[in-house]
């Protein structure tokens, strides 16, 4: 069964005017004509947090802005969701697709995500899906995307700081169900396409997922199609979610913690479906705009707080022909 993987971002999240946020990337220096001139160069790092509900605007000057979203979809009493942004005080970035470094800290309790089914059943329910999404070259339609270079590391770990590396082990003492993934939304409409509530389309590339959750479309588990990207085989399962949305979700068969490879050939693997029999989704066109794109991580529960680190993460949209 699956679960409500394709209402997550909140329709409202995603637009929030870039003015508003914008403020959080000048420093105030309150007492700067009580000082000497500094000729110190606008250099240093700036760490931003929040522990409630975020948008956090982060400038790129020469390339892509990235909004870390909270996409919280249910808080609880006794939950934590916070996050960390560091930006260039410069705004300056080795790339113009580099995203700042980030982390989420998160806690949520267990819930059911079907009240009714036997206790041997038990699924979790989702509670967050924070991110990291791109705007400016979006949307565009599939027809002009010449490439998507995704470029990323990260660690999960348990407790309230940057883990080295992610123990599966450490993680399963902790009971912790969650996902890494690239999330997408594409639809005929230019302005549906990046509203994921509307869009008819979602594409979800599972990169790692820890715990008992199956995609949508996972089903009795039939596989559509396997594609190889950067040396892993992906599990293509179709199917809809509760809100009649067309989900395409990709599993990698192993935990892949370090990426650096064009993930077009998905949207043409889908795009090919249109004469498949009996699959369980419409497929997209061609002439359809792929609106969002955004890089994070799913949250149902866990014991205990769990970090997702990302000090390494870019999305290099081409144009083709460009
Ligand atoms: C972000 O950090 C800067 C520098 O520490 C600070 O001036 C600003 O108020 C912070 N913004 C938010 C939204 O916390
Ligand atoms: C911008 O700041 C970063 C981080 O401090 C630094 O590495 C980089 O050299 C700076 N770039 C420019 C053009 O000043
Ligand atoms: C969740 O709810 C708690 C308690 O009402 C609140 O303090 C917290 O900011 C909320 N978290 C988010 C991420 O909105
Ligand atoms: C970044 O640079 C690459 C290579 O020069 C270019 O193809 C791409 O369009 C640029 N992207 C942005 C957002 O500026
Ligand atoms: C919930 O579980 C019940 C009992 O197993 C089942 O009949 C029903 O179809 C399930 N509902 C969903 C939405 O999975
Ligand atoms: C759950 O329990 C029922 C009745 O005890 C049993 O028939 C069923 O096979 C169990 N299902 C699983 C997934 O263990
Ligand atoms: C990034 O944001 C700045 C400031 O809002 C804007 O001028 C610029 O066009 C944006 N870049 C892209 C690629 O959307
Ligand atoms: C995030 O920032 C807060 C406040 O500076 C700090 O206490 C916390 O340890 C940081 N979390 C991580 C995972 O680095
Ligand atoms: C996922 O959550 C459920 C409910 O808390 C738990 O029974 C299960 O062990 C979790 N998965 C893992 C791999 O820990
Ligand atoms: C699994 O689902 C597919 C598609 O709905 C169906 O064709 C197939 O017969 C099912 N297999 C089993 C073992 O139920
Ligand atoms: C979980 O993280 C939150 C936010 O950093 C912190 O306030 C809380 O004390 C942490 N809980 C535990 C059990 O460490």
């Amino acid at each position: 069964m699956g679960f409500l993987v394709g209402l997550v971002v909140n329709v409202a999240l995603l637009s929030v005017p870039i003015g508003s946020t914008l403020g959080t990337l000048f420093k105030i220096r309150p007492f700067e004509n009580e000082r000497k001139p500094e000729e110190k160069p606008h250099n240093t790092l700036i760490t931003n947090s929040s522990c409630s509900e975020f948008h956090e605007f982060a400038l790129n000057k020469i390339g892509l802005n990235y909004t870390l979203n909270s996409n919280q979809i249910l808080n609880e009493s006794d939950s934590t969701l916070c996050m960390n942004m560091t930006t260039f005080e410069n705004a300056t970035y080795p790339t113009n697709s580099t995203a700042p470094e980030f982390s989420f800290t998160w806690q949520y309790p267990f819930r059911n995500a079907n009240e009714s089914a036997p206790a041997n059943q038990t699924k979790p329910l989702i509670h967050a899906f924070p991110q990291a999404s791109i705007s400016g070259v979006v949307p565009l339609t599939l027809e002009d995307l010449g490439g998507l270079t995704l470029d990323f590391a990260w660690t999960m770990g348990i407790g309230n700081t940057n883990a080295p590396s992610t123990s599966v082990r450490r993680l399963g003492a902790q009971l912790v169900n969650a996902s890494v993934a690239l999330d997408m939304y594409m639809d005929p409409d230019e302005s549906k396409a990046g509203d994921a509530g509307k869009a008819a389309f979602e594409m979800i590339i599972y990169f790692a997922h820890y715990g008992l959750q199956d995609p949508v479309g996972f089903g009795n588990g039939t596989i559509v199609t396997t594609e190889k990207l950067g040396g892993t085989d992906f599990r293509l399962f179709a199917g809809k979610n509760a809100n009649d949305q067309n989900v395409f979700s990709w599993v990698a068969t192993e935990p892949i913690t370090e990426f650096h490879s064009d993930i077009s050939p998905l949207f043409n693997s889908i795009l090919a479906l249109n004469d498949v029999e009996n699959l369980k989704a419409d497929t997209p066109t061609f002439t359809d705009f792929l609106g969002y794109v955004g890089f994070g991580t799913q949250a149902y529960n866990s014991v205990g707080n769990v970090t997702f680190w990302v000090p390494r993460l870019s999305m290099d949209v081409r144009k083709f022909g460009v």
